[in-house]
């Protein structure tokens, strides 16, 4: 089973936004060693693991600690979930768990899924803005795709460059959705061919 912690710092950096009346979500949590450190801190931590091996015996888990052995894709979220902590810096389901969190209605993701590096704070309750109303600059898009759109250089200063525009709708997401329209046509195209060759064969 392949799995390995992070360190002290990233920790460190996920512990200083808990705060004692949060009900908090790890989403993939490993053994649990995040988990226990939060639950010194909120009201109730879940954590979720996909692998029975790393679940920890119920004797040795706080008494505000849920440990769930499920795939997070597909377990449904609590919804009394307040904050949320995703470290997992090779994750391909960020839109997922991020669609699945604003749905409960949780505030925060605290996450290195997107940038893959160092740690961020989402606020889930933001309002995104679409990409492409969002100027020259850095963004991070729903999607878990971050990036720059370029604009005319002589109108970008130190200041605009310390900021992130939390987007929807990048081309990331555009190219996505053509693909999964694509995919869509050609699976009805198959199905119609299929069902006339049924139709021949019948005959
Ligand atoms: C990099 S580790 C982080 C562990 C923990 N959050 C920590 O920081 O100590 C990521 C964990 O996510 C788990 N994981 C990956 N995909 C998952 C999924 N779909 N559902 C639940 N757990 C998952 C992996 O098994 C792994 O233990």
């Amino acid at each position: 089973m392949l799995w390995a912690p992070y360190d002290a710092d990233t920790y460190a950096l996920v512990l200083r936004e808990i705060r004692p009346a949060d009900v908090v979500i790890d989403i993939g949590a490993g053994d649990f060693r995040l988990v226990t450190q939060m639950a010194g801190i909120a009201h109730t931590v879940y954590g979720v693991e996909i692998h029975s091996g790393l679940m920890p015996p119920a004797h040795q888990t706080p008494a505000n600690v849920v440990a769930i052995n499920a795939d997070a894709r597909q377990w449904p979220f609590p919804d009394d979930i307040t904050t949320a902590v995703l470290l997992m810096r090779h994750c391909s389901h960020f839109s997922t768990y991020y669609q699945k969190l604003k749905t409960t209605g949780c505030k925060k993701l605290i996450t290195n899924a997107r940038w893959r590096m160092g740690v961020e704070v989402i606020d889930l309750r933001q309002p995104a803005i679409e990409y492409r109303h969002c100027p020259m600059g850095w963004y991070a898009c729903q999607c878990g795709q971050v990036g720059f759109k370029p604009g005319p250089v002589e109108l970008y200063s130190w200041a605009d460059d310390q900021h992130t525009y939390e987007v929807a709708n990048c081309p990331n997401c555009m190219k996505t959705k053509k693909a999964n329209q694509h995919y869509e046509i050609v699976k009805e195209d198959r199905r119609s061919e299929l069902s006339t060759m049924k139709q021949w064969v019948n005959q």
